[in-house]
């Protein structure tokens, strides 16, 4: 599968919570880029998109939202709920966000800047490609 949920760890005290990053031990490339999606609602939906190179790592600092991850032969909906669970997306995973909470903040960590020509919008070309890459020898 080209996605996985991994858990992150959050420290909470009486002062409130930390949640740290070791970006070399717990993320599995260089991390260029990172961006925070914030003041969608439960109307929203998110996404409708695949990368062609992009990687990334999804996790919610705040409130909740629903993540449907798609690798054109397996397909499964996170329930972001907790701080402590974190995605992994490798290249050529379809993804759609949804069921956004007021308050949700979702962080996103990702392997390359922002890449216009690297998002496939077409949900046909993306099984399109997963199939002629299942293909190629
Ligand atoms: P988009 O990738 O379409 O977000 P989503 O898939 O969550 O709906 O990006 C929304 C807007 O933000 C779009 O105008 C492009 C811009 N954008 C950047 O300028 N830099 C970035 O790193 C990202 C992810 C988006």
């Amino acid at each position: 599968m080209k996605f996985k949920s991994f858990n992150l760890l959050t420290h909470e005290d009486e002062q409130g919570a930390l949640l740290p990053i070791e970006v070399y031990e717990q993320i599995p490339f260089l991390v260029k880029r990172a961006y925070f999606v914030y003041c969608s609602d439960f109307e929203t939906v998110r996404g409708l998109h695949a990368h062609k190179e992009l990687q990334q790592v999804m996790f919610v600092v705040n409130g909740s939202c629903d993540i449907l991850l798609d690798d054109g032969h397996h397909k499964e909906k996170f329930n972001m709920r907790q701080r402590e669970k974190a995605l992994f997306l490798d290249k050529m995973v379809w993804r759609e966000m949804s069921n956004f909470s007021e308050n949700c903040i979702l962080a996103v960590l990702a392997s390359d800047v922002y890449t216009p020509s690297d998002y496939i919008h077409d949900y046909d070309d993306f099984i399109e490609k997963v199939r002629n890459d299942s293909s190629a020898c």
